[in-house]
C-alpha cells in the first residue's frame, strides 16, 4: 500500500504552476517549486504570494494560514532537487520537447520508485510524455484550470500503460486534498473541455474573419443569448491567443479534423503578437 501524497514538486511557476503550489501549500502539502533561475523562482514566489494576499483581503484566508502556507513552499533551479518528491506537477510552457526533457530528468532522479510524475498539458498526448521517462505506467495529466485557486475542475488523464493504483492514489490527492472535482479523460489531444471548446472558438472567429458579424456582436450573441459570463472572443483574448492556437494544431495534429484547424486570423494575430490581453491587443483593445 502506498503512503499518502504529502510531498510534492511542481516544474514551473507561471500562471499555472504558481496556482497548483498555491492550492497544494494551501491543502498542507510540503511544496517545491523548481523554476529556471533565481529571477524566475522570485517571480514565482511574488505570484503566489500576491494571491494569497488577494485571498486574505478578501476575506476568504487569515493572515497566519497565508503564513503557513507561504513556509511551506520552498524553490529550487535544479531537476534533481525534486528528488524525494512523492508527486511532480509539471506546468512549463506548451513545447513538446521541453516537457520531455524534464519528464526524462525528473523520473531518474527519483529516490521513490512509487513516485508519480504529472502533467498540466493543455493538449499533448500524455503517452509521448511517459514514455520519455523510466516508468511510464507512473505518469499521467492533471490539467487544472486557470485561475487554479479558483476554478475547481481538474482533468484527470491515464496514458493506456498509466498503473490503476497511480490513478487512485493521483485522484485521491487532487479530490481529497486538494478538494478539486475531477473529471478522467481518455488521452486524446484536448482531453474534454478543449475538444469541446476549441471549435467553439475557431468557429467564432471563423465567423469574423468572414465578415458574418462584429467581433461585439458575437460576443453578446453568446452573453445576452446563452447566458455565457463572457464572449469566446473576449474569451479568447483571456487565455491569450498564441495558446489557443498551440493547442488547436495539437489537436488538428492528432485528429486532421477541419475543426481544430486554426483559421488565417488567428494564425495573422499570433504571428503580430496581437496576443490578447497580454499584449494589450487581441480581439479587443486593452489598456495595460
Ligand atoms: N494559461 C492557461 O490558462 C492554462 C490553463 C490550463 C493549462 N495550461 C497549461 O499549463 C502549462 C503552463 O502554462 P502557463 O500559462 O502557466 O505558462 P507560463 O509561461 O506562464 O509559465 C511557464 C513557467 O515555466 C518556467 N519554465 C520553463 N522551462 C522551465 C524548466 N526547464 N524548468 C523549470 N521551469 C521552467 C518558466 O520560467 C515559466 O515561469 C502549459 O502546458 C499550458 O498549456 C495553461
Amino acid at each position: 500500500m502506498s503512503e499518502a501524497i504529502e510531498r510534492v514538486g511542481v516544474v514551473g511557476a507561471g500562471l499555472m504552476g504558481a496556482g497548483i503550489a498555491e492550492v497544494a501549500a494551501k491543502a498542507g502539502s510540503s511544496v517545491i517549486v523548481c523554476e529556471m533561475n533565481a529571477a524566475a523562482a522570485a517571480a514565482g514566489r511574488d505570484r503566489i504570494e500576491s494571491s494569497l494576499n488577494r485571498a486574505v483581503d478578501r476575506g476568504k484566508l487569515d493572515p497566519g494560514e497565508r503564513d503557513a502556507a507561504l513556509a511551506r513552499v520552498s524553490f529550487v533551479t535544479d531537476l534533481h532537487d525534486l528528488a524525494d518528491r512523492q508527486l511532480v506537477i509539471e506546468a512549463v510552457r506548451e513545447i513538446e520537447e521541453e516537457k520531455v526533457e524534464i519528464f526524462s530528468t525528473v523520473s531518474k532522479a527519483f529516490i521513490d520508485d512509487e513516485a508519480i510524475i504529472a502533467s498540466n498539458t493543455s493538449s499533448i498526448p500524455i503517452m509521448k510524455l511517459a514514455m520519455a521517462t523510466t516508468r511510464p505506467d507512473h505518469v499521467l495529466g492533471l490539467h487544472f484550470f486557470n485561475p487554479v485557486p479558483v476554478m475547481r475542475l481538474v482533468e484527470l488523464i491515464p496514458s493506456i500503460v498509466t498503473d490503476v493504483d497511480v490513478v487512485n492514489r493521483a485522484e485521491d490527492y487532487v479530490s481529497g486534498v486538494l478538494g478539486k472535482h475531477v473529471v478522467r479523460s481518455q488521452d486524446r489531444a484536448g482531453f474534454i473541455v478543449n475538444a469541446l471548446f476549441v471549435p467553439y472558438v475557431i468557429s467564432a472567429i471563423r465567423m469574423l474573419e468572414s465578415g458574418f458579424a462584429s467581433a461585439e456582436d458575437i460576443d453578446a450573441g453568446m452573453v445576452e443569448g446563452c447566458s455565457h459570463p463572457m464572449g469566446p472572443l473576449a474569451l479568447a483574448d483571456m487565455i491569450g491567443l498564441d495558446t489557443i492556437k498551440h493547442v488547436a494544431d495539437s489537436m488538428y495534429d492528432e485528429f486532421k479534423e477541419p475543426l481544430y484547424s486554426s483559421p488565417p486570423l488567428l494564425s495573422r494575430m499570433v504571428e503580430a503578437n496581437l496576443l490578447g490581453r497580454k499584449t494589450g491587443r487581441g480581439f479587443f483593445s486593452y489598456t495595460r
